[in-house]
């Protein structure tokens, strides 16, 4: 089974709802025989909580199964996932220096968004509830384009 760890900041907002994303399409794709995401945050705020109830209502709206409890990043997590898929330049930085070396699986989310490669996924958490549709925008575009990218370099044959 390959592993991918998609990691945010409080692990309540962006990184579940990629995790959601992820296994909904590797699901659909009849990939879920080789692929598996889960999610975790750089930050200790929000341990053993459910995802923030507007990330659990942009899922609902798009069909896409939710559930996840909070965990922090921890440096096992480096051995544990073949990827590990940060939001933003700052969860990015903070997993570098949890690991103290440079994972091979290591990227930006939107590495993998055609219309704003490398940049943020932005965090909604004091916005409103169109900052999480938008979100919910980058990482449906971005999650296809990984999917792709990971058939592609490990020869998946759903
Ligand atoms: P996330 O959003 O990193 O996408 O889960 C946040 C959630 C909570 C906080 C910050 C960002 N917080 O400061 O509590």
């Amino acid at each position: 089974m390959i592993k991918i760890n998609f990691v945010c900041l409080g692990n309540i907002c962006r990184s579940p709802l990629a995790e959601a994303i992820f296994n909904h399409k590797v699901k659909e794709k009849g990939l879920e025989g080789f692929l598996k995401g889960e999610s975790s945050g750089t930050a200790d705020y929000h341990i053993g909580e459910d995802p923030d109830s507007r990330s659990i209502a942009v899922a609902v709206r798009h069909q896409v199964e939710i559930a996840h409890k909070g965990r922090q990043f921890h440096f096992k997590d480096g051995k544990n996932y073949e990827y590990i898929l940060a939001m933003d330049a700052a969860n990015h930085r903070d997993i570098i220096h949890v690991l103290g070396y440079k994972h091979e699986g290591l990227y930006l989310m939107r590495d993998f968004d055609d219309e704003a490669k490398g940049s943020d996924v932005p965090d909604p958490y004091y916005g409103g509830s169109d900052g999480f549709e938008n979100v919910y925008q980058m990482l449906d575009r971005a999650i296809e384009n990984f999917i792709s990218f990971l058939i592609k370099k490990h020869e998946l044959v759903a």
